[in-house]
């Protein structure tokens, strides 16, 4: 068994088309170890969602896997067939929900037809028998359960239900097959408050569960990222801005992105209000068609040093080796 359920080395991955050539994902390598939650957070245009579509061997069209290895759970996804990926890794080893996930579902259809149509797909075997129906809606109550949603939703169409049940079921149905590693986009994004703590929840117990091993989980929200994870990952222009575990992440922040990033989260009260205005990080990211030489974090930095401008800086481990940030800051703290 490979050490490591996900090991990606440096990888590349550029979308091309006529508006040139962006460098969304530039040399990016992290390993997560079996039965950990990682948290990839960062600003808009971070390449958080790139990452998850290079990760979970789906790019869109114009994305291209330009360079680098991604091992899930020992196989490297760039480096077999098409029909391997869909019988060995995908659903089985990994399962992906992409960001807006919950509009997935159809709707003149019941959430059970659609299972069954999942199912059919997915197997290539179509559930027609009440047989079949009744044994994949066994395996689909079970999720739905661990989810905290009740077996009635299953004879419901998508109109019927709220966003943070849709997307409760669109995650039900993408684990049916109960993969080691589940890589999910932003699930909370759309949803208030309530709906959002429901779901840190409903993921929390997948894995206490058993149904899944260990999560990718993407937010640009730090406050649902300490909620659920071990680890986390701050994404900046396309490469990790800092890497480690959750909690000396956030209360000892090594990377000057990374301490902007936790000083513009919004803290609410006990009914969702928000209490104190949001400090916005000074400037924008780059336009990663031309990304700025040296740290790609330089024009916006406050501690900008001549270095910073022309020489890029490597990933710089700290303490025992389980943190790490890319920052010339930290040539002096690194062992
Ligand atoms: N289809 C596309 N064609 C060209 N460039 C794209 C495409 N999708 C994303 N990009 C660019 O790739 C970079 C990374 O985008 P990505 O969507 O991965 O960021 P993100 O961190 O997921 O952002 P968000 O928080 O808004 O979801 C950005 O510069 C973005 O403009
Ligand atoms: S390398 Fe330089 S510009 Fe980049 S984050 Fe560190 S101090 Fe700032
Ligand atoms: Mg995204």
């Amino acid at each position: 068994m490979a050490e490591h359920i996900l090991e990606v080395e440096d990888l590349r991955g550029y979308y091309r088309g006529v508006f040139g050539v962006v460098h969304a994902i530039d040399g990016v390598s992290f390993s997560l170890d079996r039965g950990v939650i990682m948290g990839i957070a960062g600003e808009s245009g971070g390449g958080k969602s790139t990452l998850a579509q290079l990760v979970s061997g789906t790019p869109p069209p114009l994305l291209h896997h330009e360079g680098g290895r991604i091992l899930v759970d020992g196989i490297d996804i760039y480096n077999i067939d098409p029909e391997e990926l869909r019988t060995e890794v995908k659903c089985k080893r990994m399962s992906y929900v992409p960001q807006a996930s919950m509009e997935s579902l159809n709707p003149v259809k019941r959430i059970r037809d659609f299972i069954f149509d999942v199912v059919g797909q997915r197997t290539r075997r179509r559930v027609s028998s009440s047989e079949r129906k009744e044994e994949v809606l066994e395996m689909a109550t079970s999720h739905i359960k661990a989810l905290g949603l009740d077996r009635s939703v299953l004879d419901r169409y998508p109109h019927e239900l709220s966003g943070g049940m849709k997307q409760r079921v669109v995650i039900a149905i993408s684990t049916l097959w109960n993969p080691k590693l589940l890589v999910i986009d932003e699930p909370t994004s759309a949803l208030d408050v309530t709906s959002q703590k429901r779901m840190i929840k409903a993921l929390l117990n997948l894995k206490q569960v058993g149904i899944i091993e260990s999560m990718l989980y993407i937010s640009h929200d730090l406050t649902s990222l300490k909620q659920l994870c071990d680890e986390c990952m701050v994404m900046y222009a396309g490469k990790i801005a800092e890497i480690g575990d959750m909690d000396g992440t956030i209360d000892d922040p090594l990377h000057p992105y990374t301490r902007l990033l936790i000083a513009a989260i919004a803290s609410y009260d006990s009914r969702g209000k928000k209490t104190c205005k949001l400090e916005c990080i000074p400037g924008s990211p780059p336009d990663l068609r031309s990304p700025p030489p040296g740290c790609r974090f330089h024009p916006r930095c406050p501690y900008v040093m001549d270095v910073c401008r022309s020489r890029e800086p490597g990933m710089f481990m700290v303490g025992d080796g389980k943190r790490g940030a890319s920052c010339w800051l930290l040539t002096s703290k690194s062992g």
